[in-house]
């Protein structure tokens, strides 16, 4: 048995104080880069925690026969906001199984067909905004989450934020990205130390309050309108449907932290992945060139594409695999031991909780060729074969894997089609990566600019 990795920590704040609170992945990565085992382990806020990045070690903590996904710091912060939604229910909670099933038609590809004409609404906003502030420099992750909020939010619950008509972030926003730091900075904390932070609390409840107080508005909407009213949308089955298996219908108090829970997990990410997106194309222009090559053969004139146009491309959904690989918009997930178990040569006890984190994962040079290098043709149906089975997860693992990620991937496509057919980019500030954490990624201050392909009217 071999002794896990571990940096030297302080007695009994261990190396709780060695993490920079705003910005915690990063110091991980660099201490993956120290350890060239793909596994250490450190002493956070009294827990102990371990980290693998090793290939190997993260398929076998993916076998869900031995490893599950318990509720752990930092998800047990968000629950104070989540509650028992999908993304922070334990795994023996009933409640999880009962949401799952009544959601997971929702998620289905048949579902992304229907709620196509939302999704094209929503991008053709961004893109008219775009082209009426040709030259000017562009807020690239301000205005993919304009785009991705206001998609979930039309799609799942036919709620509009209107985000492009205003020049300010959507309240529900500001207040959500304070309570996403907090509960990342509380998750470093002693308990005793957020206990003594009364200013903090205070704006910390005022940011749940804020986000809560949306939720119930968007609820009594759709409950004015008359319920479900046979809508197919997230909002009308949890409202309508019961759980195939049980037949239990979901409280309403559950409800409401799905559609919080929806409205964060639903459009922070994806804003995350476009954003990358757009800083590599920027940074590879062959790779550019081939996804302008790819609009112009597909979606050529004017018209809105159709669903199966979208579903045809290419080079841009490899565009987006890659982008995952490099920058995961989520840095690391968490599963625990059912039972003592050796991952190689390492024991893991009962109940305690791995983090499996992303960056130096997925850059592995055990796992990957040229691992530093973008390359979407590693996407290639005959290239993928080979990927190694535990090298790749920005959507996490098993059962509790991202529900959303056909969502996520066919509302990205268009997007990502329907600013490259009408613009040319441009980065005249040099952008460097700047990386803001706030429990997800996103390239921080990132600006570009755009001007048109082609004459319009
Ligand atoms: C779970 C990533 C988009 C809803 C997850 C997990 C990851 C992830 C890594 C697992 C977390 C864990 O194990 O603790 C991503 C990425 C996205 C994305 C990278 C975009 C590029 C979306 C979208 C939605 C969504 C668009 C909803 C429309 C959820 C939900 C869960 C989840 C509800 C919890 C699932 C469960 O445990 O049952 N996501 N996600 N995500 N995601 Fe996503």
């Amino acid at each position: 048995m071999a002794r896990i990795p571990a940096p030297q920590g302080l007695p009994i704040v261990g190396n709780t104080l060695q993490i920079p609170s705003d910005a915690p992945v990063e110091h991980f990565v660099k201490l993956a880069s120290r350890y060239d085992e793909g596994i250490f382990q450190l002493e956070i806020a009294g827990r102990r925690v371990i980290m693998v990045y090793d290939p190997d070690l993260v398929a076998e903590v993916c076998d869900e026969s031995r490893f599950v996904k318990r509720i752990r710091p930092p998800l047990t912060i968000v629950r104070d906001f989540g509650g028992d939604g999908l993304f922070t229910a334990d795994h023996d909670e009933p409640v999880w199984g009962h949401a799952h099933r009544i959601l997971m038609p929702a998620f289905s590809q048949r579902s992304m067909k229907a709620y196509y004409p939302q999704f094209l609404e929503v991008a053709e906003q961004l893109v008219a905004s775009w082209a009426a502030r040709q030259g000017e420099d562009l807020p690239v992750a301000d205005d993919m989450t304009r785009l991705t909020l206001d998609t979930i939010s039309l799609t799942g619950f036919g709620y509009r934020f209107n985000s492009f008509d205003s020049p300010e972030l959507h309240p529900f926003l500001q207040a959500m990205g304070g309570a996403l730091t907090e509960a990342m900075h509380r998750n470093q904390q002693l308990p005793f130390v957020t206990k003594l932070k009364k200013k903090s609390e205070e704006g910390y409840r005022r940011d749940i309050g804020t986000m809560q107080a949306l939720v119930d508005e968007v609820i009594k909407q759709r409950r004015a309108e008359g319920g479900g009213g046979g809508a197919k949308d997230l909002l009308g089955l949890m409202l309508e449907a019961s759980d195939p298996q049980s037949g239990a219908r979901l409280s309403d108090e559950n409800i409401r932290d799905q559609v919080l829970t929806f409205l964060i997990a639903g459009h922070e990410t994806t804003s995350g992945l476009l954003s990358f997106a757009l800083y590599n194309l920027l940074r590879e222009p062959h790779i550019l060139a081939r996804a302008y090559e790819e609009v112009d053969r597909l979606l050529p004139g004017d018209e809105p594409p159709t669903y199966e146009t979208i579903m045809k491309l290419d080079v841009i959904p490899r565009i987006l695999e890659e982008t995952l690989r490099f920058w995961s918009p989520i840095p690391l997930f968490g599963v625990s031991a059912l039972q003592d178990t050796m991952i190689g040569d390492y024991l893991i006890p009962r109940n305690q909780g791995v983090g499996v984190l992303l960056p130096p994962l997925h850059r592995s040079a055990k796992a990957w060729e040229r691992p530093e290098e973008f390359d979407i043709d590693r996407w290639l149906p005959e290239n993928k074969k080979g990927h190694h089975p535990g090298a790749y997860k920005p959507f996490g693992n098993g059962e509790r894997a991202c529900i959303g990620r056909q969502f996520a991937l066919t509302e990205a496509r268009l997007a990502l089609a329907l600013i490259l057919r009408r613009f040319a980019l441009s980065d005249p500030n040099v952008y460097r990566m700047k990386i803001k954490q706030t429990l997800t990624l996103k390239p921080d201050g990132f600006t570009l600019r755009v001007r048109e392909r082609r004459a319009h009217e």
